[in-house]
């Protein structure tokens, strides 16, 4: 089956085998003459990116590429990118790359034209009301992972270098106002980023749908989002150039996305600060503490699990999906616990200390303290 779709909701989204040919296209469509392709330096080198550049300078719009940016991107990775920006006088940006290159990219465009520093604009009440809207750059978002959905996201994730704090940037204009979604694009992702990925992808509808908060249009975007995901990964993981599969992982991570404005809870709140101190991957990190959470949450979320294992075909409810996060988790090599990917519990007190601050905390539907946190830290190693 070819999957073909146009949608606007809740940006233009051009999905499907071979679009990147449209890159061209989607930068016109939003004004841009000169854009700036933003990479991570691991994609830099790949066939992908050549071709995506091939595509722009064909059409007349150059190969400019900026790809300084690490995996968690930080503030000296966007200084650096900004510099870049003004000074190749670009109009606007390509954000092409998973959540790192996304997110970078989508920064740059935000801040190129901003006079405050960048963490003025942390996503706390409204003081992305600071910000001069009239002054950022259109964005085209490019995915080459199906894991974060950052490309149909309004806010990017940038690390603190200093403090190694992950900060929430948000602004609703950082929306990219083109999205194309090409799954060929993710059929050379090792398996590992893979499976990391689409845990991710599974991770924010799982969330998205426990949380608390009032918002049933996410929460039924979270349910089709985890039937995507439980039907496709395993088979992207086990066969990469399952196009079929990999078309329906990009989908659930858009829908994981969209459906995460109805919050977040415990599994991206530990799952941050373990990132930002010891740079794992972060949707395979959250795959590491999904089990432990489950059962910290299990008094509040039971009802509301049984009805997404009754939806997913899934019999025995809590129990049973509890059983099926295992299983998936096992066959996409997830390692068991935090112990077994390399972390030890010394510094659990600063880890609990930061997830209490973390935004996603918010939405756990288990209230967390310092208390019940730090021995749900424990539970992870
Ligand atoms: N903005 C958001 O809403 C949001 C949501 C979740 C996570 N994030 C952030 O996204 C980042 C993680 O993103 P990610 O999981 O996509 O990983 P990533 O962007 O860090 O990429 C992981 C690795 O995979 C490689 N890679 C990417 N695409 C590839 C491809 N097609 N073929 C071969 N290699 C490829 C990259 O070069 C990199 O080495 C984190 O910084 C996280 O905080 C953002
Ligand atoms: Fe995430």
């Amino acid at each position: 089956m070819n999957i073909v779709a146009n949608w606007s909701y809740p940006t233009a989204i051009k999905l499907g085998r071979g679009r990147i040919k449209e890159l061209a296209e989607a930068c016109k469509l939003l004004g841009l003459k000169k854009p700036l392709l933003v990479t991570d330096r691991g994609l830099a080198s790949m066939a992908i990116t050549a071709h995506a550049l091939d595509v722009l300078h064909e059409a007349g719009l150059g190969r400019a590429v900026f790809s300084e940016v690490d995996p968690n991107p930080n503030e000296k990775n966007l200084e650096a990118g900004i510099k870049a920006y003004k000074d190749g006088g670009h109009d606007g940006v390509v954000a092409f790359g998973g959540g790192s290159g996304l997110d970078l990219g989508k920064l740059i465009a935000f801040m190129a034209g901003q006079t405050r520093p960048v963490w003025d604009f942390e996503d706390i009440g409204d003081w992305w009301t600071r910000a001069d809207a009239s002054k950022i750059a259109p964005i085209v978002a490019v995915p080459t992972t199906a894991g974060t959905g950052s490309e149909v996201g309004r806010a990017g994730v940038l690390t603190n270098s200093a403090t190694h704090v992950k900060k929430i940037i948000f602004h609703p204009r950082m929306l990219p106002g083109v999205v194309i979604c090409d799954p060929e694009l993710t059929v050379g992702m090792p398996r590992v980023i893979t499976a990391g990925t689409g845990m991710d992808a599974f991770a924010h509808c799982l969330e998205a749908y426990c949380s608390p908060f009032y918002h049933p249009m996410s929460a039924g975007i979270a349910l089709e989002g985890m039937r995507l995901v439980k039907e496709f990964l395993p088979r992207a993981y086990k066969d990469g150039s399952d196009i079929e599969a990999r078309t329906n992982m990009m989908s659930a991570a858009a829908m994981g996305a969209v459906a995460f404005q109805k919050g977040l809870g415990a599994i991206h709140s530990l799952s941050h600060p373990i990132g930002a101190i010891y740079n794992t991957h972060h949707g395979m990190t959250n795959a590491v503490v999904m089990p432990p959470v489950l059962r910290f949450n299990r008094t509040a979320i039971e009802e509301k699990i049984a009805r997404a294992a009754a939806y997913l075909g899934i019999s025995g409810g809590f129990d049973g999906f509890y059983d099926y996060v295992l299983s998936l988790r096992s066959d996409l090599g997830v390692p068991e616990n935090l112990t077994a990917m390399g972390i030890a519990p010394d510094r659990v007190d600063e880890l609990t200390a930061m997830a209490i601050e973390d935004p996603s905390c918010g939405g756990n539907p288990v209230p967390m303290t310092l208390e019940n946190t730090k021995a749900l830290f424990l539970e992870c190693f």
